[in-house]
């Protein structure tokens, strides 16, 4: 891993403080700060304070996780090791059960160019098109089927399995999505595997977004059927995503890879790690 970047960690945190912030209300509980999603948008959680000064303690969380049970949000908390490095035995002491995911950043001179390779098509949702709030519906059911199939296994789930998952939005949903879309803080991808017509993997297939503040964008939700998987299909999402982030001027683009195998794709794609996201959330309840 390269040296510790004090101003890469710096950007990276306020855009993690930054980013909730469209769609959230934010509670300050000591040294930590909660972000809770209205029902229209996702789930959020609590991270550290930008310069809180003191460092959260095991009583802090614990705080926060009533909080956050109170209201019906998830007892979920991220935060950057290398910007907290105490917090991690801290949320452990406290019952959490940490992920620590590859914080990779791209080289764009480390891209590899766009292939040949036509056997995975990809395109990017515009908020104008009639088509959009189905195709956020499509995102949603593929990353609801991918997520449920964690790792990066192949398997029986596919197309069924996508459109049996396929919930319409709500309005406000919808309209949130449409502005975060509009006003560029958001890009979606959906990916198709160009296979004969009729084909059992029709449709979409993998998909993927982008969540940007200022010129930082965070590749998120990057998902494929199990009985899509290993044809190229994330690569595929991943760099067009990074490719429009890029091209719409965002300076940084960055993501957290779930796992080693997953950040090796990543890196084949120019993904570089320089630290560790980590991903919080209880190990038992609290009585
Ligand atoms: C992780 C995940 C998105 C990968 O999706 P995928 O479409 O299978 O990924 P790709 O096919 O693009 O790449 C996976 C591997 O298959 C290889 N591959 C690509 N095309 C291939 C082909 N035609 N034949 C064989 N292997 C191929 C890639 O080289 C890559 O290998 P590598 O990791 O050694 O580089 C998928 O497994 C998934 O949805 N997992 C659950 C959700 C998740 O963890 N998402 C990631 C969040 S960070």
């Amino acid at each position: 891993m390269p040296q510790v970047d004090a101003a890469l960690f710096a950007r990276l945190e306020r855009f993690y403080d930054g980013v909730p912030r469209f769609a959230a209300r934010v509670e300050n509980v000591g040294p930590l700060v909660l972000f809770i999603g209205s029902n229209d948008a996702y789930p959020l959680y609590a991270r550290p304070a930008l310069e809180a000064g003191e460092k959260p303690s095991a009583a802090d969380i614990t705080a926060v996780r009533r909080r956050q049970r109170d209201i019906g949000a998830p007892e979920a908390f991220e935060w950057v090791h290398e910007t907290s490095p105490d917090l991690l035995a801290v949320a452990r002491s406290a019952g959490l059960s940490v992920l620590e995911a590859p914080l990779m950043v791209l080289d764009p001179d480390a891209m590899p160019p766009i292939a040949d390779d036509e056997s995975v098509s990809v395109r990017l949702l515009s908020p104008d098109d009639p088509s959009f709030a189905g195709d956020v519906m499509v995102r949603q059911a593929v990353a609801a089927i991918g997520f449920t199939h964690a790792g990066t296994g192949t398997g029986a789930a596919g197309a069924a399995e996508r459109d049996a998952a396929l919930t319409p939005l709500s309005a406000g949903a919808e309209a949130l999505q449409r502005r975060r879309a509009a006003e560029g803080r958001a890009a979606s991808a959906l990916a198709e595997l160009r296979e004969p017509p009729g084909a059992a993997l029709s449709g979409v297939v993998g998909s993927g977004m982008y969540q940007r503040e200022g010129d930082v964008a965070e590749i998120v939700g990057v998902a494929t059927l199990p009985a899509a998987r290993h044809r190229g299909v994330a690569r595929a999402v991943t760099a067009a995503l990074a490719r429009h982030a890029l091209e719409h001027g965002a300076g940084l683009v960055f993501l957290s890879a779930a796992s080693a195998d997953v950040a090796a794709m990543y890196a084949r794609l120019g993904f570089r790690r320089v630290g560790t996201a980590c991903i919080a959330e209880p190990e038992v309840a609290v009585p």
